[in-house]
């Protein structure tokens, strides 16, 4: 058991600095992403708003408030992130950090 455990502790780090030293990674703008990329952005993501956002809510749920909302998603956030249902923007297509897509709900 020892020998197995021992063996997965030295294989990861050596397949993960073999997939970098031999050219494996991703790095070319026309490239996928790497395994587990967007799964550790979002991760990230997550926790870091978890522990940083507010607990109340200082706004509101008034329609004002919802219509103020969506005018500067409208204004400000649309040209990229797009309208629910619609297709993403042409110019965020194929950038290398594509807009999330809209807030679905
Ligand atoms: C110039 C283009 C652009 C504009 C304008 C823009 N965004 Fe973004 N936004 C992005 C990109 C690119 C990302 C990263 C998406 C990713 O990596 O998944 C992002 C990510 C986000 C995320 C994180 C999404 C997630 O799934 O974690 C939120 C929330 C967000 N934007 C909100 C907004 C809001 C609110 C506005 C308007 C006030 C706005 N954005 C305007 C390009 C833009």
């Amino acid at each position: 058991m020892k020998f197995l455990i021992g063996l997965i502790v030295v294989i990861w780090p050596v397949a993960g600095f073999l997939y970098f030293k031999m050219g494996f990674a991703p790095v070319a703008t026309a490239d996928g992403t790497m395994p587990f990329e967007g799964w550790a952005a979002r991760t990230s993501l997550h926790v870091r708003l978890n522990r940083e956002m507010p607990r109340s809510v200082p706004i509101q749920p008034s329609l004002e408030n919802y219509t103020a909302g969506a005018k500067i998603y409208k204004d400000h956030c649309s040209g990229c992130h797009g309208f629910k249902g619609q297709e993403q923007q042409p110019e965020v297509k194929g950038n290398v950090s594509q807009a999330a897509a809209p807030i679905q709900g």
